[in-house]
């Protein structure tokens, strides 16, 4: 086991219908710290710049579009297996195949409004969490 870092946004479904909180608790109740959070309205350029891996997908369009349509929470998760333990809490990417009790599943509109976004990987959570945050923004 080991103490990880990863990115954790609140996207424009979930900000909009004031359930920050609600899907905050369920990442404490299992164990992750919020170590770093701001609520921002995201640039075009920076919603972009975080998704360029997808810029060739159909859907990158309407992706960027919904990041920016209303304020988002950006947050730094840290905890024991944080990166895969956040991915749990947060269900599948579509909530139809989503499992009980994760977020996804109770809180997601669509795939695309699937009210939060974890990342992948320990390599992208690195790129992720320096993308949106100085080292000096992160009190663990
Ligand atoms: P996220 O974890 O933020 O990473 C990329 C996002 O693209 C994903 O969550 C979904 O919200 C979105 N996405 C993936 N597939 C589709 C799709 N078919 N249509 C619309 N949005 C999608």
């Amino acid at each position: 086991m080991t103490t990880q870092r990863t990115l954790s946004i609140i996207k424009p479904d979930a900000t909009r219908r004031n359930l920050t909180g609600a899907i905050n608790q369920r990442f404490e109740e299992a164990g992750l710290r919020i170590v770093a959070q701001k609520r921002v309205n995201l640039s075009r350029t920076a919603a972009e710049g975080f998704y360029a891996e997808h810029a060739e997908r159909p859907f990158f369009g309407e992706l960027v579009d919904f990041m920016i349509s209303e304020p988002v929470v950006l947050q730094v998760l840290e905890g024991e297996n944080a990166v895969l333990k956040n991915r749990e809490i947060m269900g599948e990417t579509n909530p139809a195949n989503a499992g009980e009790g994760t977020i996804r599943k109770d809180f997601a509109l669509s795939i695309g409004e699937n009210s939060v976004h974890g990342s992948d990987s320990e390599e992208s959570a690195a790129r992720e969490v320096s993308y949106f945050f100085a080292g000096t923004e992160i009190a663990g």
